[in-house]
């Protein structure tokens, strides 16, 4: 069973479209639409914003549909000049950038006590991904590399700029880590998914309701030719 969890009623909605044979389970405030996906037995749902909701939501799949992998598809802010709205990132590894224990002399977004405060994405699923990148969105440039989450949407250069040089973040959006982090803690592998629907900078608030719609056509591509491939 692969999990697939979007943060916002846009991105799941048009997966669960395209879904068959659905039943619905309510948790926590969540609707856990379960059901087959090209064929694949999928937990579909919408996590609500933000890293509280993203890890609740990860534990349930893990506790309630022994889900084996978890996909998090969404969307994201840019945090380097190269990768440009409509892009997609996949997550090499993803932290929590608001994890802030310096004071007791902890390094930015490292957890207190934690073996590893990053997670790294499942290299089997970062390749199939890539793999369907190149044929289901040929035009789109495709990266690998660090999603950095926190519950905040960045729309300030400044912030922008501490986060790519702090953590060296390819995109910065508000639930993938934590989602991450539970999968981590429940030995599920994971995968971030995210396509670019602004550059995290003061051009943010706009450009992200005029891209946010493309964004999310591009991320629900991708996911729906990947869970054909994943086992
Ligand atoms: N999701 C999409 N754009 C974002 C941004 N700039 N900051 C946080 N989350 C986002």
């Amino acid at each position: 069973m692969l999990g697939i969890i979007g943060a916002m009623n846009e991105e799941v909605a048009s997966l669960k479209e395209k879904m068959d044979g659905v039943s619905i389970y309510r948790a926590a405030g969540m609707e856990f639409c379960q059901g087959k996906l090209q064929g694949r037995d999928v937990v579909v749902v919408r996590s609500g914003i933000g890293k509280v909701n993203g890890a609740i939501c990860s534990q349930i799949l893990a506790d309630k549909f022994q889900v084996t992998k978890i996909i998090n598809t969404g969307i994201a802010g840019s945090l380097r000049n190269e990768i440009n709205i409509g892009d997609i990132v996949l997550s090499k590894d993803t932290l929590q950038h608001d994890m802030d224990a310096t004071g007791f002399g902890y390094p930015a977004g490292q957890i207190p006590q934690m073996e590893t405060s990053v997670f790294e994405g499942d290299t089997g699923m970062i390749e199939a991904a890539k793999e369907c990148c190149a044929q289901v969105v040929p035009d789109i440039g495709v990266h690998v590399g660090r999603v950095v989450s926190g519950d905040q949407f960045v729309s300030d250069k400044e912030k922008k700029k501490w986060l790519t040089e702090t953590f060296d973040g390819y995109c910065t959006e508000m639930e993938g880590a934590a989602i991450a982090q539970a999968a981590y803690l429940n030995h599920i592998p994971f995968l971030i998914i995210r396509a670019i629907s602004d550059k995290a900078d003061d051009s943010a608030i706009i450009s992200y309701e005029e891209f946010e719609a493309k964004a999310i056509e591009h991320s629900v591509k991708l996911v729906t030719a990947l869970v054909e491939k994943l086992d």
